[in-house]
């Protein structure tokens, strides 16, 4: 996840760029850059490797004149590593055009590759590069026998330009070309990436979203995917792909400006789970069909040979990444692939003990987790490969690992982790079926329905988010209590660890996840009349065993909480349901757990808890 930002007219466009960038810092911050263009044709382009203040510097110190329009980006690096040689903008081979953008360009290699034919030459690692390369191209084609054209009627030029460029473009993106020869027009376009337009009195805003040009504007138009905006001092033009004009109702926005920078939620936590649908898809994309074995060639460099050489899975990670890799050992075992999960900082003495064909998977979401890179350390120096299951590209676990799967989920900014534990998730689904596949532990048909099975995924989980008003109501009678039982069996009992994670986090409340069948064994002595049990009851071969223990604990005064779906709610006895669209098994921690996230986001806001920021906790624990 990036964010972009462009203006076009009179105040000064560097500040206003520099403006926008500190708003969307969020999205983002390993590098930034803006480029501005002046009535005589001249561009002017700075970038910085960290934060915006260090391009806020570089700019200070420069001798901005006569800027009338102009592009910046905050990075989030996907591909290639933080570095001001990767920070946007980007440009042709003139570097005349100028290029900012949000998303992934899957088909950016073929592109590169064509465009490295013809003879341009590339100076970054990114895939945003090839937008630029091939606007020039476009522009090249357009101009060929019609010298004059470009002279005369450039921005008809350049619109067109754009518009076949975008129409090639593969993946998601939000994009804002600037061209020096004019510099009286942004040209920009959405595909699957936020892009909002600001409309002002003789000046126009672009933007990720609306945070960066609030303090100028309300009234804005939300751009749809497939939508290109031209962008002028007088005014907003808006085409489709086919370059049709269409017509776009505006609307105001009414948020304040910490609401906008959170998308309108109030904390970062909700609107991460709200991104949860486009996390899992993101992590999917480009990396489900074919099965074939070379998926795990291209994404991590593994052989087909290699991975059939590994014997058993060690899964190492720390916190809400445990619970992902717990689940992991559920997954993979499923596929026939034998799989042992250790929180990393327990990792010590085992790490000495595993047979140097297990692989280690090691996950973390921010890619610096002390304990986990101690725990990577241990198993390289005992002679294992690491892959690297992580958020954050360049992280120091990238270093460390010799593969590295990325979830590609933006950043999270909320310290109770959501989106990234869904994107962990789905990455060891991709992992789990590709390898039983390789290893012939399941047939090429088996495979093929586990992958149309994710792909649905995304709608289950934007339609299970659904549930919010139903739990936020709930939570209401339930914000006194101090203790919670969590509860699941199988490869659902990681998400009742997960649950009862998340509310002591965030609610400061004590809570406990436990495997249903253990229950017996010492934990039902703390049932007592009114405790709060939620219960993991979906359909699958669990599903009469868990009933049982619901009844357990029912009989000793348990109010219960029922995760369930359509055909397991009506057999399971409880006192209030919350129903999730129906799964196999395999596939329901990907919904169960997401009841569970908006629960304790909703009792820890009728405590009056700081969500995004609770107590004694940090994002990323660097020290062991
Ligand atoms: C901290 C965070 C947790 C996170 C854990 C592991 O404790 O508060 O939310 O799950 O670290 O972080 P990682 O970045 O390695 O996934």
């Amino acid at each position: 996840m990036c964010g972009i930002v462009g203006y076009i007219g009179d105040r000064k466009t560097e500040e206003i760029l520099l403006e926008g960038l500190r708003r969307l810092e969020y999205r983002g911050y390993d590098s930034c850059g803006l480029a501005v263009s002046n009535l005589k044709n001249k561009l002017q382009l700075k970038r910085a490797k960290g934060r915006v203040e260090a391009l806020a510097d570089i700019v200070a110190a420069e001798n901005f004149k006569g800027t009338v329009s102009g592009i910046a980006h905050t990075r989030w690096a996907t591909h290639g590593v933080p570095s001001e040689d990767n920070a946007h903008p980007h440009t042709d081979c003139q570097g005349e055009i100028v290029v900012v953008h949000n998303g992934i360009i899957e088909n950016y290699l073929e592109l590169k590759d064509e465009l490295l034919k013809k003879g341009h030459l590339f100076k970054s690692d990114t895939d945003t590069e090839v937008i630029a390369h091939l606007v020039e191209e476009k522009l090249k084609t357009l101009n060929k026998g019609a010298n004059s054209i470009r002279a005369e009627m450039p921005e008809p030029v350049f619109f067109e330009a754009f518009r076949r460029a975008v129409s090639v473009l593969k993946g998601s993106f939000a994009v804002s070309v600037l061209w020096a020869k004019t510099p009286g027009i942004i040209l920009s376009a959405r595909m699957y990436s936020p892009l909002v337009i600001g409309a002002g009195e003789k000046e126009n805003f672009l933007a990720s979203d609306v945070s960066a040009f609030l303090k100028f504007t309300k009234k804005v138009f939300f751009m749809k995917d497939g939508e290109i905006a031209v962008l002028r001092k007088s005014g907003v033009d808006f085409f489709d792909f086919g370059g049709k004009k269409i017509q776009k109702e505006n609307s105001t926005v009414n948020w304040d400006l910490s609401m906008a920078e959170k998308g309108g939620y109030k904390h970062f936590m909700l609107k991460e789970i709200h991104e949860q649908p486009q996390s899992v898809e993101n992590t999917l994309r480009g990396r489900v069909l074919p099965v074939s074995g070379e998926l795990l060639e291209k994404e991590l460099g593994m052989t087909a040979a290699e991975i059939k050489k590994t014997g058993g899975i060690q899964v190492i990670a720390c916190g809400t990444a445990f619970h992902a890799g717990f689940a992991g050992k559920y997954i993979f075992e499923k596929f026939g692939l034998r799989t042992e999960a250790d929180l990393a900082s327990e990792f010590d003495e085992r790490s000495r003990l595993l047979e140097k064909n297990t692989l280690v998977l090691a996950i973390s979401q921010s890619g610096e987790t002390a304990d986990t890179l101690y725990a990577v350390k241990l198993a390289k120096k005992n002679g294992n490969k690491v892959l690297a299951i992580t958020n954050t590209l360049g992280s120091s676990i990238t270093r460390e690992a010799d593969y590295t799967l990325y979830t590609h989920c933006g950043p999270e900014i909320g310290v109770a982790s959501t989106k990234a534990f869904l994107g962990q998730l789905t990455a060891m689904y991709i992992l789990a079926v590709n390898f039983a596949f390789v290893k012939g532990n399941i047939s090429e048909e088996k495979a093929r329905l586990c992958v149309e099975e994710l792909l649905k995924i995304p709608r289950w989980v934007e339609e299970t988010l659904g549930l919010e008003r139903d739990v936020e109501k709930l939570t209401l009678s339930f914000s006194g209590k101090e203790h919670y039982l969590f509860i699941a069996r199988g490869i659902n009992y990681p998400i009742a660890l997960e649950g009862a994670l998340k509310i002591k986090e965030i609610s400061y409340v004590h809570a406990e996840g436990y495997a249903a069948g253990e229950m017996k064994h010492g934990p039902i002595a703390i049932i007592e009349n009114g405790m709060p049990v939620l219960a993991v009851a979906v359909s699958g071969p669990n599903l009469d065993l868990i009933r049982g223990n619901i009844e357990e604990a029912r009989a000793r005064g348990a109010e219960i909480i029922a995760i369930v779906d359509r055909e397991s709610g009506k057999k399971v006895k409880a006192a209030h349901y919350l129903e999730i669209p129906a799964t196999d098994e395999l596939f329901s921690p990907l919904l169960t757990v997401l009841p569970l996230q908006l629960f304790a986001y909703y009792i820890a806001l009728n405590r009056n808890c700081d969500i995004d920021k609770p107590r004694n906790l940090a994002k990323s624990v660097t020290v062991r």
